[in-house]
C-alpha cells in the first residue's frame, strides 16, 4: 500500500516511517525541507514539499501528524496562529489533493489518520476529585489547545466528507528514546534534581512511541476504524506519579518540586501543558482489539532508559 504522510521527518513519523518501511508500505512524505527530510528518512521514501504534489502518484492512505510544536517555544498570540494555521495549513494541502484526484477522476484515498492530541479535553479533574476517567465521550474543557484540536479534527473532517474513512488519534505525551518531552525532562532528574510540576495531581497521559506507531497502523489497516481515538497507554499516571516512576528508573531521589507559580512566571500560558491534564483512557482503541505493548509506565521508562543507565 503506498501511505503518503505529513510530519514524516518528526519524532513520531520517522519511526512510523520505518516500521511501515520495514512492512514493505510505499513511503511518500510531505516536507518543508525535503533535503533534511531524506537524510533522516528509510531509503526510497519519497518526499516532496507539498501534499498536492503528490497528485501524479495517488496514496491509498494518508497520515496526518505536521504541525508547528507545541513545546518549542512560549505561546505569544503569533505562536498560537501558527500551531492552529500549521495544522490547518497540512490538513488542507491533503484536502486540496484529494479533490484534484477526484477531478482527474482517480481513486481517493481509502482511509486518513489524522493527529490531534490530549489537549482536545483541555484541563480535567485531578486526581482525589472523584470520578476522573477521561474516554471519547467526555465532554472538553473549552481553552486553547482544545480549539486547537477541534479545529485540527474538523479539517480532517471536511476529507472524511468527500467518502475518505477517517480515524483521529488524540495522542498522548509520546515516550521514546533520543527526543520529545522526555528528552527535555531527562537532565534535572539524571542529577537527582527531578521532581513533581505544582501539586502533582494533574493526569499525565503518556504512550510509548511503538504503541502509538502500531496504533495508527491498526487504524490505517482495519476497515472498520473511524471516529475519534485516545492514543495512550490504558494505565495513566499523575505528574507527581511520572517523577516517582522517572526517578526510580534511573536509581535518583525525586524530591525537589517545581512550584506551579515559577512555572507560569517562567513559560506564560504554555506552562498549562505540565499544570494541568487529562486521566485519558484508550477506550475506543480497546474496544477495537488493540493491545498495548507497554501497558505500564516503568516498563516503558525501563525499555526507554536501558542504555541510559
Ligand atoms: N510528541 C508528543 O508528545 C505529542 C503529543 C500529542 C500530540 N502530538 C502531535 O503529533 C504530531 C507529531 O508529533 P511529533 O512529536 O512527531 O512532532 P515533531 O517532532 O515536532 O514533528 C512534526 C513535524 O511537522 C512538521 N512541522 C513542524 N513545524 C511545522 C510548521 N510550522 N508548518 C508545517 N509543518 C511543520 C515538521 O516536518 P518538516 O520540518 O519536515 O516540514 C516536523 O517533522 C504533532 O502534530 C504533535 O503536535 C505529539
Amino acid at each position: 500500500m503506498r501511505v503518503l504522510i505529513t510530519g514524516g521527518s518528526g519524532f513520531v513519523g520517522r519511526r512510523l516511517c520505518e516500521s511501515l518501511a520495514r512492512q514493505g508500505y510505499e513511503l511518500q512524505v510531505v516536507s518543508r525541507s525535503p533535503e533534511k527530510a531524506r537524510a533522516v528518512l528509510p531509503e526510497g521514501c519519497d518526499v516532496r514539499e507539498k501534499a498536492t504534489a503528490f497528485a501524479d502518484a495517488p496514496p491509498e492512505a494518508l497520515v496526518n501528524l505536521a504541525g508547528e510544536s507545541i513545546a518549542a517555544k512560549r505561546w505569544s498570540e503569533a505562536q498560537k496562529r501558527e500551531m492552529v494555521d500549521s495544522r490547518l495549513r497540512a490538513t488542507g494541502d491533503l484536502l486540496a489533493l484529494c479533490e484534484a484526484l477526484r477531478e482527474a477522476g482517480e481513486a481517493l484515498p481509502r482511509v486518513l489518520v489524522s493527529g490531534s492530541a490530549m489537549g482536545y479535553y483541555g484541563a480535567q479533574k485531578q486526581s482525589g476529585e472523584g470520578d476522573t476517567a477521561v474516554t471519547e465521550e467526555t465532554p472538553p474543557n473549552d481553552e486553547f489547545a482544545h480549539r486547537l484540536c477541534a479545529r485540527w479534527e474538523a479539517a480532517a473532517g471536511d476529507i472524511e466528507a468527500l467518502g475518505v474513512r477517517t480515524a483521529i488519534v488524540r495522542i498522548g505525551l509520546v515516550l521514546g528514546e533520543g527526543g520529545g518531552t522526555l528528552e527535555k525532562m531527562l537532565p534535572p532528574f539524571k542529577f537527582g534534581l527531578g521532581g513533581r510540576f505544582g501539586s502533582g495531581r494533574q493526569f499525565m497521559p503518556w504512550i510509548h512511541r511503538d504503541d502509538l506507531v502500531e496504533a495508527i497502523i491498526f487504524l490505517l489497516e482495519h476497515d472498520s476504524a473511524s471516529g475519534a481515538y485516545n492514543a495512550s497507554a490504558p494505565h495513566p499516571v499523575t505528574n507527581a506519579e511520572f517523577a516517582r516512576t522517572l526517578a526510580g528508573t534511573l536509581n535518583r531521589p525525586a524530591v525537589l518540586p517545581v512550584p506551579a507559580f515559577v512555572l507560569k512566571a517562567g513559560l506564560g500560558e504554555m506552562s498549562r501543558l505540565l499544570l494541568t491534564g487529562a486521566d485519558m483512557r484508550p477506550e475506543r482503541l480497546q474496544q477495537a482489539g488493540f493491545t498495548f505493548r507497554y501497558k505500564t509506565l516503568d516498563r516503558a521508562l525501563e525499555a526507554i532508559l536501558a542504555p541510559e543507565r
